[in-house]
């Protein structure tokens, strides 16, 4: 399946599997369908999803997996923008919900996603080996919470008060943001019963992946504009943000996110080679990483 096509899936799904019925009050179910209307780059959801689909696990199965992700996701951007964090206005485009909706209506829409998240994972695995079952739940729990996702956002607030170094911003983004893509790439896999090698090689990638990614968007941060982002920029100096593009300066920046770009073709042509389930991941890695050479000139 083609990745238009696996996106237009995806699009479909992320409506079809929201909790916003007629029940629900009208207020959050308008914020909720915001968020979930309105599609980003998908890249995590399009990743788990083929992840799954490349591995067998079935249509449905690799719908709720990639949307479950999504709605993490998402849920975590609602409250990144809150005046409380970043404080941001506009994200994907639009004001951000809690612009439109109030930040009651934004936090309670992202307890709603979280919630329809986990719902939505236990139903796509519940037909698994009770190991894999537990290792999926216990995955998520360490990408996503307190010593993942939630735990590195918690950093990110505090990174004035540390050495405001490239060190600690990395050990932020790791948590803050390698969390999703750790989860994208290793669920499909270990629900699969994928061995070691094949884990810890997407371990791996996932640190690469997102050291990468973070370090793009803070140079972005810094250097563009929301017209072009579609979202709110020059938060990060101003709140003292960590942002590696600002601790090592934009060539020694460029130069990184190349390198981690390097290695993670690297590292995904040698899992190919040994694994052609996983060459799906080779041409996601040519679409949605800028080539080296691209990352030392631009972000
Ligand atoms: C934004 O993620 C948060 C970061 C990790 C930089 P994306 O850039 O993937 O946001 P969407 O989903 O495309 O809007
Ligand atoms: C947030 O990082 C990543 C999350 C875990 C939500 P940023 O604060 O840099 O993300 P943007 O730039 O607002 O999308
Ligand atoms: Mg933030
Ligand atoms: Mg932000
Ligand atoms: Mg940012």
């Amino acid at each position: 399946m083609d990745v238009e096509s696996t996106r237009a899936r995806l699009v479909r799904a992320l409506e079809d599997f929201a909790p916003g019925d007629e029940s629900v009050e009208p207020c959050l179910r308008a914020a909720i369908g915001v968020a979930t209307q309105t599609p980003g780059g998908l890249l995590r959801p399009i990743l788990a999803c083929e992840g799954a689909l490349a591995r067998g696990l079935g249509v449905r199965c690799a719908e709720e997996i990639a949307c479950a992700l999504e709605y993490f996701h998402v849920a975590s951007l609602m409250l990144d923008d809150l005046p409380c964090m970043d404080d941001a206005e506009i994200r994907r485009g639009q004001p951000c919900v809690h612009r439109q909706f109030g930040d009651a209506t934004a936090i309670l829409a992202s307890l709603s996603l979280i919630s329809r998240a986990y719902a939505l994972l236990g139903r796509a695995l519940a037909g698994l080996p009770a190991a894999e079952q537990r290792e999926c739940h216990a995955l998520v729990d360490e990408a996503l919470g307190a010593r993942g996702l939630a735990g590195g956002q918690a950093a990110d607030l505090r990174f004035s008060e540390g050495p405001r170094d490239a060190r600690s911003a990395s050990r932020i983004a790791l948590r803050k943001t390698g969390g999703l893509f750790r989860a994208a790439l290793l669920l499909p896999a270990i629900a699969a019963g994928a061995g070691p090698d094949q884990r810890r090689a997407l371990t791996a990638v996932a640190v690469y992946w997102s050291l990468a990614y973070q370090a793009l968007d803070d140079t972005r941060d810094l250097l563009s504009n929301q017209a072009i982002t579609g979202k709110t920029t020059g938060r990060d100096r101003l709140l003292d943000r960590p942002n590696v593009a600002l601790a090592l300066g934009l060539p020694g920046s460029r130069r990184r996110t190349a390198r981690l770009i390097r290695l993670a073709g690297l590292r995904l042509a040698r899992l190919a080679a040994s694994e052609p389930r996983c060459a799906f991941l080779l041409a996601f890695h040519r679409e949605h990483f800028p080539s080296a050479a691209d990352a030392v000139r631009a972000a």
